[in-house]
């Protein structure tokens, strides 16, 4: 898509895409092997909507979204693919570029905030550097905008915190000026992974109320990646479902729960817990483990742990298809339960 003929939705807003992941392969090369993180990943998110990538631990989430972020280091590669932001391929930008753009245009809530806030400054130096760097902001102004920003994520008493230093504080706490970080700048996309994992479920609610805020006021687009089934039906738009790296299946959110078809979707709902938890958790429910996967064998990644699998399942890899409108599923035998009433988001 070029960055000019943009189309008009019914409310003449634009609809075109704001983030066009095409194809997407990301590599680590470890000893002698090749870990195939994620194999021809695509995937779209337009302003103002979120999309939801979920899958178990290992099934390249985490990946997509470095490189979506162009934080792919060695021994990573990007071996293909293109990630269109406004129709430009940021896989083709140099360094000096796409660092332009991080934390500002494109922000993300990392997966570890430990590792991403540096332990001499201050929660307020972090804020007031980032503006600085990006926006030109005065002190006096970043302060102003440092406390409002903390206090929108929760934190209690954001004037103290300024001068608190991240090592201080609890992980909850450290993930909520992650947020605030990554909301700063005011970014036209947001990829926030696992961001409310280690948040109890108050502040967990405050920070999806004020993501979904931000989409309806600023038109923000998000991608979520989480566990948690729940979250997904109440705050995205589309959803992403990623086994041993690579997209099984994509839909609007009302879609994937009423009329799953890929048969590791359906494992996945089927082993939503009963229970509100307090606790996000991984899905431990469908028999087996997804694959770490260092070899490209022909057939599908999933048939070992599916239950539908035949012949060719084990021979010939299946497509991502269009099962309905909107809808695809890569599955040579597509589950076709009756259709349960819609989940609305
Ligand atoms: N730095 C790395 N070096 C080697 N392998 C990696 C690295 N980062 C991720 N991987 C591998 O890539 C795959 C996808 O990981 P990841 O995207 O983190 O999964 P998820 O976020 O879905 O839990 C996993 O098999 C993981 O072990
Ligand atoms: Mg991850």
């Amino acid at each position: 898509m070029s960055g000019t003929g943009r189309l008009p939705d019914s409310q003449g807003r634009d609809s075109s895409p704001l983030l066009e992941v095409r194809d997407l392969h990301t590599r680590f090369r470890v000893r002698d092997t090749t870990v195939y993180a994620v194999e021809g990943a695509s995937m779209t998110v337009r302003a103002g909507e979120t999309l939801g990538i979920v899958g178990e631990s290992g099934s390249g989430k985490s990946v997509t979204a470095l490189s979506i972020m162009g934080m792919i280091r060695w021994p990573g590669q990007i071996a293909g693919g293109q990630v269109l932001f406004h129709g430009e391929d940021l896989l083709k930008k140099p360094e000096s570029q796409m660092r332009k753009l991080r934390g500002r245009t494109i922000a993300m809530v990392p997966q570890n905030p430990l590792t991403s806030l540096n332990p001499v400054l201050t929660v307020g130096e972090h804020l007031r550097e980032l503006l600085w760097v990006h926006l030109k902001t005065s002190s006096g102004e970043a302060k102003a905008r440092s406390i409002d920003l903390l206090s929108r994520v929760g934190l209690p008493d954001p004037e103290q915190r300024l001068r608190e230093y991240p090592h201080r504080m609890s992980g909850g706490q450290r993930q909520r000026v992650m947020i605030a970080l990554a909301m700063a700048c005011g970014p036209e996309l947001l990829i926030a992974d696992e961001p409310t994992t280690a948040l109890d479920v108050t502040i967990q609610a405050q920070i999806l109320e004020l993501m979904d805020e931000l989409s309806r006021e600023s038109n923000l687009a998000s991608v979520l990646i989480t566990h948690n089934l729940g979250i997904v039906a109440g705050h995205c738009d589309q959803v992403v479902v990623m086994y041993a790296g690579r997209v099984v299946e994509s839909a609007p959110v009302g879609e994937i729960f009423a009329h799953p078809r890929h048969p590791y979707t359906v494992g996945l709902l089927q082993c939503v817990p009963r229970l509100t938890r307090h606790r996000e958790r991984e899905f431990h429910t469908i028999p087996g483990s997804p694959p770490v996967v260092t070899e490209l064998a022909d057939g599908c990644p999933f048939a070992p742990r599916c239950a539908y699998a035949t012949e060719r399942c084990w021979s010939h890899r299946p497509p991502l298809d269009d099962v309905g409108p909107a809808h695809a599923a890569a599955c040579w035998n597509p589950v076709d339960l009756p259709r349960t009433a819609e989940v609305t988001g």
